[in-house]
């Protein structure tokens, strides 16, 4: 009897360093789907914050449009404040007030008339930089414009290139109105980023 038991001890031990084994061996061939890692081994170094300042040109209509009606509802057509409507924009944006000045990138997005009660947009939109070392970096901005008001806020939720991990917000003023088609608005941008 007593030299029977030792026998499943040694079949166990044996068994947990075979299972030990396995498990190992799995781990190192599975490709890994998630792992901690150090900021900058993705180049991450010092969060700064920055401020952007530029303007915005919109023409909306005519041939030089760079802001088009693509849907709307037949509530549209009886709201006061173009309730349904959405617009496709690819709009300028400068150094300075006058279109004239360089261009230092675009806003490319859509925006929705959102609001029944007064003109507020929907924003879904992505600054898309050109200038220097911000050239091919965007931010990106989801928020609410109601564009009667003197200063509009909109969150910036995001970007890419320089702007990996930006967070901050967007204000924005209406500078001048062009003419009936088209509108200036000036933006400061505050961002936190790498
Ligand atoms: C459109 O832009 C062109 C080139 O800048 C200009 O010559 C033309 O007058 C503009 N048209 C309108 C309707 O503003
Ligand atoms: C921005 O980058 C693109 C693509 O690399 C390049 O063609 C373009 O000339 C650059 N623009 C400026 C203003 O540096």
């Amino acid at each position: 009897m007593a030299k029977i038991i030792p026998i499943p001890y040694t079949f166990f031990f044996f068994l947990t360093i075979i299972l030990f084994l396995i498990s190992t061996f799995a781990t190192a061939i599975s490709p890994r789907f998630s792992q901690n890692i150090s900021p900058t081994s993705i180049g991450l170094k010092r969060e700064g914050v920055r401020h952007l300042h530029f303007y915005f040109h919109e023409t909306v209509g005519g041939q030089n449009a760079t802001a088009v009606r693509v849907a709307q509802s037949p509530v549209t057509k009886t709201s006061s404040t173009e309730f349904g409507a959405v617009v496709v924009m690819d709009d300028p944006l400068t150094i300075g007030p006058e279109l004239s000045s360089r261009i230092v990138g675009k806003a490319q997005g859509i925006y929705t008339f959102a609001s029944q009660n007064e003109i507020g947009l929907l924003m879904v939109l992505n600054f898309v930089f050109t200038e220097g070392k911000y050239n091919g970096s965007t931010l990106s901005v989801l928020g609410r414009n109601a564009v009667l008001s003197t200063v509009r806020e909109m969150p910036i939720v995001g970007g890419s290139g320089i702007f990996r991990f930006a967070r901050g917000y967007a204000q924005a003023r209406t500078h001048n109105l062009v003419n009936s088609n088209t509108v200036v608005v000036e933006y400061n941008v505050y961002v936190f980023h790498y």
